[in-house]
């Protein structure tokens, strides 16, 4: 008998796969052939974990991993007030919920605040994986584009206000943001503050790369404005701050009960966060910047080297990011996807290439982005130097061909 065709939902059908994570099955083809690659796709920094974190883990004494509170093991939750008090945000422990990472604070917050169908308005181009998670929560994202020529700058009220309708429950913005490296300046922040009290919204600050600010620059937590703490939701993780992606420890801070109440319910539908690296991240937690300062050098060098580099290539348009660790980059190219795939696939130079995320998936608008990629600068200087000059070789001999 003919087996029925089992039909997946629409929400999956629709959902994106990641544009940084895509051409990974053609980078593991590529490998295998010997051809070093240059890996700028990813935020995922070559700098060692900080041994304070290793230690923890490699000294863990207890007889059973078990679950833990779901809201996070009560002396972790102490340590991410602490490390809060240290950039100058007083917290009550009851206002931080441990999650797995930083993408579920952004899974529990949209489903904390949106029912199916709502909407939530978003500043493009803006971290690709705020999609996946509105496919899973069934909202929408409203794009409002940002653009280069204004530093990727919010755009003003009236124009941010036009996106409102009946459906709006939020604004999300990530500060130092990704893929763009704009940090916020404190009237934008309270733009968007007076826009979130007049028509009752929340807003989520995706704070994650807040110590990676250079230039001078003053970073503003969204919770260093009393006016916005009824309805503010910090999305955080230790994943860049600590160089430790993978331990996929990260928060979600509101001084709103009812998102606290709601997330609870969520963290409780899931269990638990894992313990050993709860608890591998506490040291680390209590004494941030002891770490942070040195490596936000480390990625302001980075941001020197590529940003210096792209600006001799012809053809390229960037700006240089002022946060964050990422470069979004005009290309004298039609479609970034093709390019970025043609690397893997097609291209060489002396045995070497690059890999990076083409930039149409940070935007929710179609068409937007063709001509853009995203460059993280997690590899050294040295490399990075090496990987921008193959950039160019790439760039030339792909424009003789499409
Ligand atoms: C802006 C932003 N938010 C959240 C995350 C989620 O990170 P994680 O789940 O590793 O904490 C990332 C990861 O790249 C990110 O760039």
């Amino acid at each position: 008998m003919k087996e029925k065709f089992l039909d997946i939902s629409q929400r999956a059908q629709e959902a994106q796969f990641s544009p940084i994570r895509k051409f990974v099955p053609y980078l593991e083809e590529v490998k295998k052939k010997g051809i070093k690659v240059f890996e700028l796709h990813i935020g995922q920094p070559d700098l060692p974990t900080p041994k304070e974190i290793l230690k923890e883990i490699r000294n863990f004494r207890e007889k059973i991993i078990a679950y833990t509170p779901s809201d996070g093991i009560l002396k972790v939750r102490a340590a991410w007030q602490e490390y809060y008090k240290s950039v100058g945000i007083n917290l009550d422990l009851s206002e931080i919920i441990v999650t797995i990472g930083g993408s579920e604070a952004i899974l529990f917050t949209f489903a904390a605040i949106s029912n199916p169908g709502e909407e939530i308005i978003v500043f493009e181009p803006f971290y690709t994986n705020y999609n996946g998670y509105t496919s899973v929560a069934g909202i929408k994202l409203v794009p409002l584009r940002t653009l280069a020529k204004t530093g990727f700058h919010l755009p003003n009220q009236k124009e941010i206000e036009k996106k409102i309708t009946s459906r709006t429950k939020g604004i999300l913005i990530c500060n130092p943001n990704n893929p763009t490296g704009t940090v916020y300046s404190k009237k934008e922040l309270k733009m968007i503050i007076n826009i979130a009290k007049k028509y009752n919204l929340f807003i989520l600050s995706d704070e994650v790369y807040r110590e990676f600010v250079y230039d001078g620059e003053k970073h503003y937590s969204i919770m260093d404005f009393p006016k916005a703490r009824a309805r503010a939701i910090i999305l955080d993780s230790v994943s860049k701050r600590f160089s430790a992606c993978g331990v996929r420890i990260g928060c979600l801070v509101s001084k709103n009960k009812k998102v606290i109440e709601a997330a609870t319910k969520f963290a409780q539908a899931r269990l638990s966060s894992p313990m050993v690296e709860q608890l591998a991240v506490i040291p680390l937690l209590k004494n941030s910047q002891k770490y942070t300062r040195k490596i936000a050098l480390e990625y302001k060098k980075r941001r020197d080297t590529v940003f210096e580099a792209l600006k001799k290539i012809p053809g390229v348009k960037c700006l240089k990011p002022k946060g964050a660790f990422y470069i979004t980059v005009k290309l004298p190219i039609k479609d970034s996807d093709h390019f970025a795939k043609w690397l893997l696939t097609e291209f060489s130079f002396q045995g070497k290439t690059v890999m990076v995320a083409p930039a149409s998936g940070f935007y929710a608008t179609a068409g937007l982005g063709k001509d853009e990629i995203r460059i993280a600068f997690v590899l050294s200087s040295l490399k990075l130097k090496e990987a921008m000059n193959i950039l160019k070789i790439a760039l030339k001999e792909y424009k003789k061909n499409f």
